[in-house]
């Protein structure tokens, strides 16, 4: 099992439909990445399923989104069924044997899965602006928000953190605009109203702890086969925007926290990323380069990244040009652009003078495919018409009973079930702000002539004036600034006055 050096993906087809050979992918440039491709409904999903099975078998763990609830089935044993067994005989694979895969089962939402978690500080200013959608002058606000986290030592890890530190923004706007630029009242309002929306769709589930460990989608189980993760994702595209950027986080997570491997007999991990058009639309230039930039890099780490959509154009050309392995389904041709879209596909293979790449791809069958694999030294082959291998497991969803079962039994049951929340920006602003106003109670009884009162760590200071150590100022000093940075409101203001009100009655 795990010395194979390639995955069995199905048999071309000669010029007259007769047996040819078997095509593989070459486990070795399993990590040059790939696409799979086609009109709904031509075989993309099973496509994805054998080469994720592939993958498993030979000890790569791999994560997939499932979009349709449909390859769930790759944890349940596979059926004969006569379509399957037939299918098996003309690409001659014998044995045809029936398989589950250990699988692990993810949801954003907790639900069809381990909630999977990320924290703000992870997913960090540039993808967050992205998953809200902000503007370019909001975007700056999000960055100087992610810097005043970082000076002023607010973690930052749900929603609700995110929030407080906007609302402490826009009370202390006018400061922060004189120290960083323009931060006005009104951008950060339309990114808390951003907030709101997206707290709205499900998000607050996704940010917070515990997080995800890269670890956990790495395993391996005894008998050497790759764990397969599968994120649940009919919900999740209801939020297109958020089932990009979780991606997104995920692929530069692994190329942030995975070290350089240079190359392998054989991944460390491979990732399908289906609907991948949703990457791309209407997405800034910047992010493109990044995720480009992600792409080209995370191969040296033993990361392979398959996309799966309906046409290659979906895919920016930069990014198309690093796609090894590619499995071509076929394309409708009746208008004019899906014509022009068939011809681009076309010419992105190498030609093989048997056939014509462009008629072959609107006349392929369901399951039926244009191959070309990276072959020796990297180059990619000849393309071929290649009928794809049935899988061994079970093809199409499982039941909710037999989910269930899988999420009891799972290696991570436990660790991610309940979310935790750790003192964080919300509660240390919180804080803060009660500090405050329990400062300013006690400023106003000793204004109203209260014979006892207290400011606790300040007694010297404030209540006898000439006692005062430099060392107690210090802290009152400290004590103030904090005050003025927490709570820049008129109420603040007021509290900060009635503080150096006394302190200079002392001096
Ligand atoms: N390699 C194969 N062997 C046997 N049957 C196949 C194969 N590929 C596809 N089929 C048959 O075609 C059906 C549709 O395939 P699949 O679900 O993979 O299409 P799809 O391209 O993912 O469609 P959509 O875009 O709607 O998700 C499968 O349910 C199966 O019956
Ligand atoms: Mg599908």
């Amino acid at each position: 099992m795990v010395d194979e050096t390639s995955i069995f993906i199905g048999a071309s087809r000669k010029p007259d439909d007769s047996y040819q050979r078997a095509e593989e992918l070459l486990l070795r440039y399993g990590n040059r990445h790939g696409l799979v491709t086609g009109a709904t409904g031509t075989g993309k999903t099973v496509s994805l399923q054998i080469l994720a099975e592939g993958f498993s078998n030979a000890g790569v763990p791999v994560f997939c989104a499932d979009i349709k609830g449909d390859l769930s089935g790759i944890s349940m044993m596979g059926e004969a069924k006569d379509f399957l067994v037939k299918r098996a005989e003309q690409v001659k694979l014998d044995p045809y044997q029936f398989q589950e895969f250990p699988v692990i089962f993810w949801d954003l939402f907790g639900e069809q899965g381990h909630p999977i978690r990320a924290t703000i500080s992870e997913m960090g200013p540039l993808l967050l602006s992205r998953l809200m959608n902000l503007t370019e002058a909001q975007e700056g606000v999000m960055n100087i928000a992610f810097r005043i986290a970082d000076e002023e030592g607010l973690l930052l890890l749900d929603l609700k953190d995110l929030q407080a530190l906007l609302a402490n923004i826009a009370e202390r706007a006018d400061e922060l605009s004189a120290r960083y630029g323009n931060v006005t009242k009104p951008s950060v309002g339309a990114i808390q109203r951003t907030l709101l929306v997206l707290e709205s769709q499900g998000a607050a589930n996704f940010f917070g702890e515990p997080a995800l460990r890269i670890a956990d989608i790495m395993r391996t189980t005894r008998d050497g086969r790759g764990a397969i993760s599968v994120l649940a994702a009919d919900k999740l595209m209801m939020n297109p925007r958020l089932y990009a950027t979780f991606l997104l986080w995920l692929m530069s997570e692994l190329f942030e926290e995975l070290p350089e491997v240079g190359d392998l007999d054989r991944p460390k991990l491979v990732f399908f990323f289906d609907e991948a058009h949703l990457l791309f639309e209407d997405a800034p230039k910047v992010l493109i380069d990044r995720v480009e930039q992600v792409v080209r890099l995370i191969r040296s780490k033993g990361v392979g990244v398959y996309f799966v959509t309906q046409n290659p154009l979906d895919i920016p050309e930069k990014v198309l040009a690093q796609l090894g392995n590619r499995v071509q389904h076929a394309l409708r041709a009746y208008t004019p652009r899906e014509q022009q879209a068939v011809r681009s596909a076309a010419e992105t293979f190498r030609p093989n003078p048997d056939f014509d790449c462009a008629t072959a791809i609107t006349q392929l069958a369901t399951g039926e495919a244009l191959v070309s694999m990276l072959e020796d030294k990297g180059v990619p082959a000849m393309v071929q018409r290649t009928l794809i291998r049935p899988p061994s497991s079970r093809l199409g969803p499982i039941t909710p009973e037999e989910r269930r079962k899988i999420i009891a039994e799972s290696p991570v049951a436990g660790q991610y079930d309940e979310a935790v929340d750790r003192e964080s920006a919300f509660e240390m602003l919180q804080k803060k702000a009660k500090e405050a106003q329990d400062a300013e109670a006690q400023a106003q009884q000793q204004n109203s002539g209260g014979s006892r009162w207290t400011i606790p760590g300040f007694d010297d200071v404030l209540g006898t004036g000439n006692r005062r150590s430099s060392n107690r100022q210090t802290v009152a000093e400290a004590a103030i600034k904090s005050v003025v940075r927490s709570v820049g409101s008129s109420v603040g203001r007021a509290i900060v006055r009635g503080i150096l009100g006394s302190l200079a009655r002392g001096r």
